[in-house]
């Protein structure tokens, strides 16, 4: 079997790798992939754009894939699915019309409205004076959140009133193009965040391991928001009791509101959640697609092969499946960021001691975010290509565990100005104590 994997994040690695965990799945190609795809077994990267739509579905036919996978939102919004489907190409993620799970804010808010699922109130405005009348008479704390696609960056929890008037002149001014020009206005809610990762064949949904993401750049949750600096799972904020309540209060609920809206969804329903004080889940957002870094630990946790799985949902067969099945371990996952990232960063540096991870016995995989091999020659070397580079996940028998074999992994590899956070364990080790430094150190935060 040959399976089609699009995008070139550290999540695509993650599914490539476990794809290719079943020896039923004889090769994947990546489009376009990066450095650790390229040089994963049976695996191959083609070097065509994500947007050259034409382009994806002639190799996808010409190469015979059994089905294809599509990462990232941008291509989902954009209808790469569709267009994959009318060339009888079966797609595991939403066409352009269940994309607006995640493209439209608003979109979501009124489909969470109709089906009652909890999330925060909040009004939408096309128009800068409006919504700053709206911001004046709510006060802070209070969120402003661009409408479309803004790559992870169009929220501002503003605790300040100016804060948010500024959020607003932003968004409108361009900063997020289109994206921008329609902005939602929430309350502010309290709690602990968890993404639960469910995937669907527009019928049933099932729940992955609920996984805990690490949004901040600085430890302490501190600085700007990134793409995620760390993730573990299972998170033990979802307690079992909790994910019964998700399942029947949110998943089920969206999935039905989708099938009456006439959309039929197969893929990833991510729900980011809020669990409030009075310890009730809440929708943050919706993501149509696999959550990164979540994806890097959720995974490598799974029993059943994915393919498996994934065809399933495809197949509209899910109700069928057995349980998923889990190993009997946990996995946590360190990213290594470019230094100066979330802001301005260098690419091309050398990353050394990649190699020595495999066969060290430490369970660590190195899943390769923004890298690429600098030639296609066999022992190139490999080079950072983006603000996150590495997500190094590592299984264990507790968290501890896990996240001293990653840590250990993480003191092997070297690049220049490599930046990542020592207390992605913290919430979950039994004692608190932050990772050893390069020298084995422990240093304060
Ligand atoms: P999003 O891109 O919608 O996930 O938002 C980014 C981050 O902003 C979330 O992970 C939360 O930490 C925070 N956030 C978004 N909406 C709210 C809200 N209504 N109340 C509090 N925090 C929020
Ligand atoms: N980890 C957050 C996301 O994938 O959007």
């Amino acid at each position: 079997m040959r399976v089609l994997v699009v995008g070139n994040g550290g999540r695509e690695h993650a599914i490539a790798w476990t794809l290719l965990q079943s020896p039923k799945v004889t090769r994947v190609y990546c489009i376009p992939g990066n450095g650790g795809t390229a040089t994963l077994a049976r695996c191959e990267n083609a070097n065509m754009r994500v947007d050259d739509f034409e382009g994806i579905c002639r190799f996808a036919v010409t190469q015979g894939v059994a089905f294809a996978i599509i990462g990232p939102e941008a291509p989902l919004a954009a209808g790469l699915a569709d267009e994959l489907r009318s060339q009888s190409i079966p797609v595991f993620g939403p066409g352009r019309d269940g994309a607006q799970l995640e493209a439209s804010k608003q979109w979501a808010k009124e489909l969470m409205a109709q089906a009652n699922i909890p999330t925060a109130a909040s009004a939408s405005f096309t128009d800068a004076a409006a919504a700053k009348a709206y911001v004046q008479q709510q006060g802070a704390p209070i969120v402003i959140k661009a409408d479309g696609l803004a790559s992870g960056k169009g929220v501002t929890v503003a605790m300040e009133i100016e804060t948010a008037i500024a959020a607003i002149d932003e968004s409108f001014s361009g900063k997020f193009g289109a994206a921008g020009q329609q902005v939602l206005i929430e309350e502010f809610m309290e709690g602990k965040e968890v993404s639960v990762l469910a995937l669907t064949d527009g019928q049933t949904i099932r729940p992955l391991l609920p996984a805990q993401d690490h949004k901040r750049i600085g430890e302490g949750d501190q600085g700007p928001n990134t793409g995620g600096m760390g993730a573990y799972a299972p998170a033990p904020l979802a307690t079992p009791a909790l994910m019964e309540r998700v399942q029947r209060e949110i998943l089920e609920p969206t999935v039905a509101a989708l099938r009456d809206r006439g959309i039929d969804y197969c893929g990833v329903v991510y729900a980011g959640l809020m669990i409030t004080p009075s310890g009730d889940p809440k929708v943050v957002e919706f993501n149509c697609r696999f959550g990164d870094p979540e994806t890097q630990v959720v995974l490598p946790l799974l029993a059943t092969p994915l393919h498996e799985v994934l065809q399933a949902c495809i197949e509209k067969r899910l109700a069928a499946l057995p349980p998923f099945a889990w190993k009997d371990a946990v996995a946590g996952c360190v990213v290594m960021a470019a230094g100066g990232y979330p802001g301005p960063f260098t690419k091309g540096q050398t990353i050394h001691g990649l190699d020595g991870l495999d066969g060290n016995g430490d369970r660590a995989i190195a899943f390769h975010a923004g890298t690429k091999r600098q030639s296609s020659a066999p022992n190139s070397p490999i080079l950072t290509d983006g603000g996150r580079v590495l997500a190094v996940t590592s299984l264990g028998a507790d968290f501890d565990d896990a996240f001293d074999r990653a840590y250990r992994a993480i003191a092997q590899i070297q690049f220049d100005g490599a930046y990542y956070r020592r207390d992605i364990a913290n919430q979950v080790r039994s004692s608190v104590n932050l990772a050893p430094d390069r020298d084995g150190v422990a240093e304060d935060a």
